[in-house]
C-alpha cells in the first residue's frame, strides 16, 4: 500500500458500517492503480453525521460515500445535489471541493451498468419492465430504467401506497402486489429490489411462468450471490445477473473524484470483494 503525508482520503459513513464491503472494494482498486490514498470504514451514528460531515473536508478528505441509515439525512448537510440524488431524494457519494459539499447517487448509474451490456446484445430495444419493491433501492432502479428509455415501468409493492407515491415521484405505474406474475407477461427485464432471498430472510415466492423465456432476471440482493429467484430464473433459460455488480459500479463515480482514475469492475475485482464474505 501506498501511503503518504499527500494520500487522498474517502471512507464510507455508515451506522453500523463493519458489513460494508465498500474499503475492500476501493482498496483493491487503490491497491490496482498504486495510488497514494486510503479509504476508511466510518462508524457514525445519526447524531453525531452532522458533526462528522463538516469535519471531514476539514481534515482534508476528498470525499465519502454514504449508507444506510444516513442515505437520506446527509441531504440537508449538502451544498448542492446533482439531479439524479434530487429526484431519487437519497445520497450515497458525498464530494468535497472549493465550493461545499456536493451530494450524488450513483445507484441508478450503478444499477443499470450491471445490465447494461446484456440489454444493449439484444436485437431489440428493451421497452417494459417489472419492478418488484418500492423502497430506496426501488427509487434508483426505476429512475435508471426511465432515464435508459424504458417505456412501461411497472412497480409491484407488498404496500401498494410505497409503489403509487414512487410513480408519482419518479416515473412508472403501481400495479397490485398480487397481479405482478400476470403481469411479467410482454415484460423484457424484472428486477427484484425487495429483502425477499437475501440471507436470513424467506425467500421471494414469485413464479416465473408468464415472463418471456428472453427476459433478463436481476436482483439486488448480492447475499447470496445467487437467490433463489436467480436460480430458478437461470433453470427456465433467462439470462440473469447478479446483485454484486451493481455494488461495484456504483462506486466507480466516487473513486474517480476522490482519487482520480476511473477504475475497472471486472472478475479480479468481484473476487477480491467476495473474499470479504460477500
Ligand atoms: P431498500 O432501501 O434496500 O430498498 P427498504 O426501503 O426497507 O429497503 O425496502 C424493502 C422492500 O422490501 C420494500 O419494498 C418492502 O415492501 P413494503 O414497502 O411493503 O415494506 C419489501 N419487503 C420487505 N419484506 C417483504 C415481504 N415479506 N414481502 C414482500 N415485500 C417485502
Amino acid at each position: 500500500m501506498k501511503l503518504s503525508g499527500a494520500a487522498r482520503l474517502a471512507g464510507v459513513l455508515g451506522h453500523p458500517v463493519k458489513h460494508s464491503l465498500s474499503p475492500r472494494l476501493h482498496g483493491h482498486w487503490l491497491e490496482r492503480y498504486g495510488l497514494d490514498g486510503a479509504y476508511l470504514p466510518l462508524n457514525v451514528a445519526p447524531d453525531d453525521l452532522a458533526d462528522v460531515v463538516k469535519a471531514l473536508p476539514r481534515m482534508g478528505f476528498s470525499g465519502a460515500n454514504v449508507t444506510v441509515p444516513h442515505k437520506e439525512a446527509v441531504i440537508a448537510l449538502c451544498d448542492r445535489l446533482d439531479e439524479t440524488a434530487r429526484r431519487i431524494g437519497a445520497v450515497n457519494t458525498l464530494v468535497f471541493g472549493e465550493d461545499g459539499i456536493e451530494g450524488r447517487n450513483t445507484d441508478a448509474f450503478g444499477f443499470y451498468e450491471n445490465i447494461r451490456v446484456d440489454l444493449e446484445a439484444r436485437s431489440t430495444a428493451p421497452e417494459k419492465a417489472l419492478v418488484l419493491g418500492a423502497g430506496g433501492a426501488a427509487r434508483a432502479v426505476v429512475f435508471a430504467l426511465a432515464q435508459n428509455g424504458f417505456s412501461t415501468i411497472l412497480i409491484a409493492n407488498r404496500t401498494r401506497d410505497k409503489a403509487e407515491r414512487l410513480s408519482g415521484e419518479i416515473a412508472g405505474e403501481a400495479i397490485a402486489w398480487d397481479e405482478a406474475e400476470q403481469a411479467a407477461s410482454g415484460c423484457d427485464l424484472l428486477v427484484n429490489t425487495t429483502v425477499l432471498g437475501m440471507t436470513g430472510k424467506a425467500p421471494l415466492s414469485f413464479h416465473l411462468d408468464d415472463l418471456p423465456k428472453s427476459a433478463l432476471v436481476t436482483d439486488i440482493v448480492y447475499a447470496p450471490l445467487k437467490t433463489d429467484l436467480l436460480n430458478r430464473a437461470s433453470d427456465r433459460g433467462h439470462p440473469i445477473v447478479d446483485g454484486l455488480g451493481m455494488l461495484l459500479h456504483q462506486a466507480r463515480p466516487g473513486f474517480q473524484a476522490w482519487f482520480g482514475t476511473d477504475p475497472k469492475v471486472d472478475e479480479d475485482l468481484r473476487q477480491s470483494v467476495l473474499g470479504a464474505g460477500a
